[in-house]
């Protein structure tokens, strides 16, 4: 469910109306919703409300606006991070270091060392050589670092393959059949405190059944752990939890029911159980807003080409991923489209033959379930600057990143003093 309603024949997003916005802060931009926000950080909570103080660490990747992280902190929310950047994004934003776990398999000593200084609550590891890195660090810090590892339970996803994490040909986690192996390693490395076990299979999933077979190899592991005498005490089962992106598809598994399966499957558990929910938080809480900058006959359908191409919103272009497209006044006619940005690659396509409201040059569109994974994948290519960013709160509004004057691009940029003159 999602704030963003037609009101009197045009699209609101809370009580704002989408064409103010455009009219202020021009196309694209991206809006957010705060009302989305708190609605889905409360909806998955209360999926969860059976469990003794589950830590809920957003995954700062699907959308690091500060203003986003700011709103989610205020919901008492962690954060799971993947960068020294996005540890001091959750920081700056009023996320306290003990609610953040830093994930990721190509952490760097620098990145361990910042973690370390600010106190996080657990390093998830993915590697046999970053626990002996991190131990190191931890030592010549005169700490002990928190770890869990990340097991690869060799579980297909049934999701995009771009997507998918837990096949053991995949890059992430330690093998389920080494993990004995693994732990018993890391507790001789006296940097260390080895308190959990982590997993994430994959996101956009749209079945619980892979979710419950990872699960279901975790509890075994803890079983087996602390029979062999590790002090196992956090279980975190990572993010993946699909949204709707297509109405015209079976809607995925609700937080309710998500937290229903792990609730049933984690009874006995003797663990903090933390989750990384990015998508389920964000996608829908977001719209990107674009002009229709001329129509132009195509072959089959018409294109309608947009003012916001794969820079702005890069998932069709990279997983052929359907976001639905409204138009923001619609006339009530719907036909056939190929709706397409400004980018010279024919990859710059948002959708074919798509039936949609009919819209002419000048009229806006959104496109929806945009909040996850949409600026925060943005570019500048074709030298397009960064898409500008907009919070919405019942009938405020702010703009929550500007768009950048293509200055920015032209002044980043140095030429050497061999070229100068
Ligand atoms: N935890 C870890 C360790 C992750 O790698 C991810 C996402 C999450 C949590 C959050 O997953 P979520 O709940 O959002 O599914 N750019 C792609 C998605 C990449 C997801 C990467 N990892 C897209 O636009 O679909």
């Amino acid at each position: 469910m999602d704030h963003f309603d037609y009101v009197d024949g045009t699209m609101h997003v809370e009580q704002v109306p989408m064409a103010a916005i455009a009219d202020a802060v021009g196309t694209p931009v991206y809006v957010y919703s705060t009302a989305t926000l708190e609605r889905h950080v409360d909806v998955f909570r209360a999926g969860l409300a059976a469990l003794d103080n589950p830590l809920i660490a957003f995954a700062v990747k699907a959308n690091p606006n500060a203003a986003v992280l700011a709103t989610l902190a205020k919901l008492g929310l962690g954060a799971d991070v993947v960068s020294g950047g996005e540890l001091l994004r959750a920081v700056a934003a009023g996320i306290p270091a003990d609610r953040i776990v830093f994930s990721g398999v190509g952490k760097t000593a620098e990145e361990m060392r910042l973690a370390l200084e600010h106190g996080i609550f657990q390093f998830n590891l993915e590697s046999e050589p970053e626990a002996e890195m991190l131990s190191e660090v931890a030592l010549s810090m005169g700490k002990r670092a928190p770890v869990a590892y990340r097991i690869n339970p060799d579980v297909d996803a049934g999701t995009h393959a771009k997507i998918s994490t837990g096949k053991s040909e995949n890059k992430f986690g330690i093998p389920y059949d080494r993990a004995i192996a693994s732990y018993a390693a890391a507790r001789d490395l006296p940097g260390l405190d080895v308190q959990g076990v982590a997993v994430h299979i994959g996101s956009q999933l749209t079945d619980l059944a892979p979710l419950e077979a990872a699960f279901t190899k975790v509890g075994a592991l803890i079983t087996a752990l602390r029979e062999a005498g590790h002090d196992i005490r956090t279980g975190d089962l990572g993010g993946g939890l699909g949204v709707p992106y297509d109405p015209s598809q079976p809607l995925p598994p609700s937080p309710a029911d998500y937290g229903a399966m792990v609730c049933r499957v984690t009874q006995g558990w003797p663990v903090r159980l933390m989750f990384e929910p990015g998508r389920v938080i964000v996608g829908n809480a977001g719209a990107l807003l674009s002009r229709v900058v001329r129509v132009k006959q195509g072959a089959k359908a018409p294109f309608v080409i947009v003012d916001a191409a794969m820079n702005d919103l890069l998932r069709p272009s990279l997983y052929d991923a359907w976001h639905d497209i409204r138009a923001v006044a619609p006339s009530g006619q719907l036909a056939a489209a190929n709706v397409v940005g400004p980018v010279c690659e024919t990859g710059d396509t948002f959708a074919m033959g798509r039936d949609m409201d009919v819209v002419e040059a000048g009229d806006l569109v959104a496109f929806m379930t945009a909040g996850a994974y949409g600026a925060t994948m943005a570019g500048t290519y074709n030298s397009r600057p960064l898409t500008p960013e907009v919070l919405v709160s019942g009938d405020r509004w702010a703009v929550v990143r500007a768009r950048p004057p293509i200055e920015t691009l032209i002044e980043g940029d140095s030429i050497p003093d061999w070229l100068a003159d």
